[in-house]
């Protein structure tokens, strides 16, 4: 091996302990395995994915695809279809339109894109990780600035910010974890004063009470990212997409991924789904019906705050230190997503709505926990 591969590998590894990288903790089956009890018997309630989806008529889906490709070859056209198909669902024309593997890979695009070493990135805090991992990776700096008490936007807080350095502007609305909308005339306020490229982080957006999409042509600067991982439930294709200004759309499509980005198989699987749109909509409108009702459970737990909830997850803080819950709870097999102090809230979770036999679950442990 050269002395001078060994001294470039070296400083390379130093570099990249620099970059926080994003774990996703203990599985479900490493949990079961710890505990000792079958992996079926875990409530996972950690990662917002939606088991309101009818599996059955999902997967009915999947059987016809299967029919209906050849694996072995390339996709064709498979992303244009979808980009027409969700002109019908978005009420915008194609070009507004940019697929993606997902949220996460679109935030990835966006940062490799535009933001370049010592860029500034902006964004409120707390909100989702990934966006600070991206723009760190590239060298560049990530400024948060805390939401008000009432987990909205701090306008002044975050325009005091806005200089020729900053280039990107993160907002999650509806919020990863506080999971409320921010005020749309406040989002405004922040996106025609920002000299950089905004993205409004919709991930949830079918579980909230508005959307900027049918706004977007006001917004040249603005790249609003949707996801199937939520409301559709398919997390585990890694299909998303974003909606922004046909200049910015034409560089996300053309100037970042590779040949073939997305698997054609998670395209033609988003595809179906939205030519079978009630499956998404009797699961969401399921989800909603069921939140309103965990939340009000959630909250007659000695100890325990829930807040009111614009997505498909709810935050909880509790009177008990986080740590103890969180470790009392994974003893009965159940996970949450602990975040601790958040803001004025010293011991905060993040409880995805699951199906009810599961919320009832959590209910009845947390008050065991509560009451220890
Ligand atoms: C706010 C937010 N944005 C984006 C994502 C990315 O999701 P995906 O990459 O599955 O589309 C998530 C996932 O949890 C999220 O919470």
């Amino acid at each position: 091996m050269s002395e001078s591969y060994q001294k470039w590998f070296k400083a390379k590894q130093d570099e990249f302990q620099t970059i926080d990288c994003y774990s996703a903790g203990v599985t479900p089956q490493g949990l079961a395995e710890q505990i000792g009890v079958a992996q079926s018997e875990i409530i996972k309630l950690n990662f917002n994915e939606n088991l309101f989806i009818d599996r059955t008529k999902q997967t009915a889906l999947m059987k016809q695809l299967a029919d209906e490709i050849d694996l072995r070859m390339y996709p064709e056209d498979e992303e244009a279809i979808l980009r027409e198909k969700l002109t019908g669902y978005l009420g915008v024309s194609a070009d507004y339109i940019a697929i993606s593997n997902a949220g996460d890979e679109l935030i990835d695009r966006i940062t490799r894109l535009f933001i370049e070493k010592s860029d500034v990135a902006v964004s409120p805090s707390p909100t989702f990780a990934i966006p600070r991992l991206c723009v760190q990776r590239q060298g560049g700096e990530y400024v948060t600035v805390p939401l008000t008490e009432d987990f909205q936007l701090d306008i002044s807080g975050m325009l005091s910010h806005f200089n020729g350095k900053t280039r990107l502007l993160y907002i999650c609305s509806p919020n990863n974890p506080t999971s409320n909308q921010m005020a749309p005339e406040d989002i405004e306020k922040l996106v025609n004063a920002f000299p950089g490229i905004v993205i409004i982080d919709e991930a949830y957006g079918e579980f909230a009470d508005y959307s900027f999409i049918p706004r977007i042509r006001e917004f040249p600067n603005v790249v609003i990212l949707r996801t199937f991982s939520k409301a559709f439930g398919l997390a585990m294709l890694r299909l998303g997409y974003a909606v922004a200004n046909p200049e910015i759309c034409k560089i996300i499509r053309e100037k970042a991924p590779l040949p073939y980005p997305v698997s054609g198989f998670s395209i033609r699987m988003g595809i179906k789904m939205l030519e079978n749109m009630d499956i998404m909509q009797t699961a969401v409108s399921a989800l909603v019906t069921e939140r309103e009702k965990f939340i009000t459970a959630l909250n007659q737990i000695v100890g325990v705050q829930a807040f009111p909830s614009q997505s498909d997850f709810i935050l909880i803080n509790t009177q008990k230190s986080a740590d103890e819950v969180y470790s009392k709870l994974l003893k009965r097999g159940i996970m949450l997503k602990k975040f601790g102090i958040l803001l004025q809230y010293k011991n905060c979770f993040r409880v995805t709505v699951g199906l009810p036999v599961m919320n009832l679950k959590l209910i009845k442990a947390l008050n065991e926990v509560m009451s220890d």
